[in-house]
């Protein structure tokens, strides 16, 4: 089916790990992704091995390390991140603990080499910095290429044993000349050849489809999002559509006019779940709990359609959209950091997929790649271009809170007591949000550099009292929270598209907080529109003025609403969702 991955990228448990897998195969080269402890002579068929960043520091108890055999046993390697500071460490150089380390854009300047590594790319550039750590020691035989203003050791090498490494993450859109880093390791220094196109692949899948699926048929409960809506478009050609069924179950937690979405594009049943979702989340606060119970119902729902339909008869199999990232982030390779839940992998869908009962013809893509695939199915462009959106839905997008607490004014603006959820580095954290009064992204980017405690910054843009006078109040998942986020989050949709930015963005959630005047006015909007590749980083956009005053015009009207934040944070530090 694939060729043997002309590059194995080792898993250090960094949340980029598959995105550079997959800017290898935006290159035109077959990479995968393994376990960073994979034995050097597992690898050997390789042409290079890049390990991957993470959020380990390399002096931490159990923390991700590699074959030490893979720096002489053939294939090129180049460390990124945390694998420049693991290659370093293992080779005999000096890294550093660091207090608080160095996040989002730096200055690299790159020195003049003769490498095919680095030759040709001197200068000064814009990186994309994540890490505490830093290497300060060269181990034997390399020669530092690189520096910023904070790291002295920002690139290394050792051309002649083809060891090279960075501190930046090249993989990462923000890094200026990224693509020109990668392509000039894969094919000046592993001699790569081009083996991997994404596109003209409909045939081939659909052929694979009916090698696996045999005379059986196929069920797939759909999201209404690209990846299962094109798994099954695919497996619908492939089989005929009599032979491919699809249910979408209505959670309660989904956006206006989604239901309605589902129906038009046809041969999909719905399943209606609402009660059963709200009344499991009644009094729920905790993100985590949230997301949990949310997954446990969607089992719950899942076993009964397959029982109810008598989908465990052996003519059924199921059918997913699951994508590469799925597979590695549901746990496919042992360090990957758990960056969300995934449905795709529970227990009943393991026991299909060990009775060989499943087939997911999109497992070894990326989401651009799947688009691609839907491009060439002629599938409408407002599903392939649709954003985003989390199988929990409107659950992780309406902050809750504990108890009643006052905002508390500090010399940079105010805390507001809602916990939000960060990745710094590459872990989870929740913290409190601090609102400042003018949308300056700078400013805030600053403050969140400077301030510990803080993952996100938000501005207030259009309020019915100052923010001074507002207070978090206690809450939990409720109908009546969910309904007015999904008005909120209809207005915000319907202007976004009317003006075209929602073009301009990737993705554009809308969340609810409970920061008010009081019970006639308890929440308010934050608006958070993110300019991403892939959702692995993303930049806080601004939104145009027009449309904005427009949508806080729109939003202050709305029943309960007393304000309109953007978030102003990029991720990292801020996740996209709020949770
Ligand atoms: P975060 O919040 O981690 O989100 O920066 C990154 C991307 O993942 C999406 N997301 C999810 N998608 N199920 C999904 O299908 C989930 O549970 C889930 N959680 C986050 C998020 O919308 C963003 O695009």
């Amino acid at each position: 089916m694939h060729p043997l991955p002309q590059i194995v990228v080792l898993d250090a448990g960094g949340q980029y790990c598959h995105l550079i897998a997959r800017k290898a195969r935006d290159l035109g080269v077959y990479a995968e992704v393994r376990a960073s402890e994979t034995p050097a002579a597992e690898m050997e068929f390789a042409r290079g091995i890049i390990i991957s960043g993470g959020p380990n520091s390399v002096y931490d108890a159990g923390s991700p390390t590699v074959d030490p055999a893979i720096f002489s046993s053939g294939p090129a390697v180049l460390g990124i991140c945390y694998g420049q500071q693991l290659m370093a460490h293992l080779l005999g150089g000096e890294v550093r603990r660091g207090e608080k380390g160095e996040y989002g854009l730096a200055t690299l300047k790159l020195d003049d080499s003769s490498n095919p590594m680095f030759a040709g790319l001197a200068g000064w550039q814009q990186v994309w910095m994540s890490h505490r750590d830093t290497v300060v020691g060269l181990p034997a035989g390399f020669a530092g290429a690189g520096s910023t203003e904070t790291c002295p050791i920002a690139a290394m090498a050792a051309p002649e044993r083809r060891l090279y490494s960075v501190q930046f993450h090249p993989e990462v859109a923000h890094t200026e000349r990224g693509r020109e880093y990668l392509s000039h390791f894969l094919f000046r220094v592993c001699d790569c050849h081009k083996d991997w196109d994404p596109r003209h692949r409909a045939p081939l899948l659909e052929q694979e489809i009916r090698e696996c699926v045999g005379v059986r048929n196929v069920f797939f409960f759909v999201s209404g999002g690209v990846d299962s809506s094109v798994a099954f478009a695919l497996c619908r050609r492939a089989l005929g559509e009599s032979r491919v069924r699809g249910v979408y179950v209505d959670t309660g937690l989904m956006r206006e006019g989604e239901t309605d979405y589902i129906r038009r594009l046809g041969g999909i049943a719905v399943e209606h779940a609402e009660r059963q979702f709200l009344d499991a989340l009644a009094g729920v606060t905790d993100p985590e709990q949230k997301r949990h119970i949310i997954g446990e119902e969607f089992v719950r729902v899942q076993e009964r359609i397959i029982e109810e339909r008598s989908l465990e008869d052996e003519r059924w199999i199921l059918g997913q959209g699951t994508i590469y990232p799925d597979t590695i982030e549901s746990g496919g390779t042992v360090n990957a950091a758990v960056i969300k839940t995934h449905h795709n992998r529970v227990a009943g869908i393991q026991k299909l997929i060990a009775g060989g009962r499943i087939v997911e013809p999109l497992k070894s893509f990326y989401k651009d790649e799947v688009r691609e695939v839907g491009r060439e199915l002629e599938l409408p462009a407002e599903l392939l271009e649709r954003h985003p959106f989390p199988g929990p839905g409107l659950a992780i997008r309406r902050l809750c809170a504990e108890i009643d607490a006052p905002v508390r004014a500090t010399a940079d603006g105010y805390m507001i007591p809602v916990n939000s959820v960060g990745v710094q580095g590459d872990s989870r954290s929740y913290a409190p949000v601090l609102a400042i009064d003018q949308p300056d992204h700078a400013r805030a980017t600053a403050l969140i550099n400077r301030l510990s405690g803080v993952n996100r910054v938000i501005a207030c843009v259009a309020a019915h009292a100052p923010v001074s006078q507002m207070q978090v109040s206690a809450c939990s998942l409720t109908n009546e929270g969910v309904a007015r986020l999904r008005r909120a989050d209809a207005t915000v949709r319907r202007l976004s598209h009317e003006s075209g930015f929602d073009h301009q963005v990737w993705q554009f959630p809308v969340i609810l907080i409970p920061l008010g005047t009081g019970s006639d006015a308890p929440d308010s909007v934050v608006l958070r529109p993110v300019d991403s590749v892939d959702g692995m980083t993303a930049r806080s956009v601004e939104i145009p003025a027009p449309l904005l005053q427009k949508m806080c015009a729109e939003l202050l009207e709305q029943e309960g609403i007393a304000g309109v934040f953007v978030d102003l944070t990029h991720k990292p530090p801020g996740t996209i969702e709020w949770e």
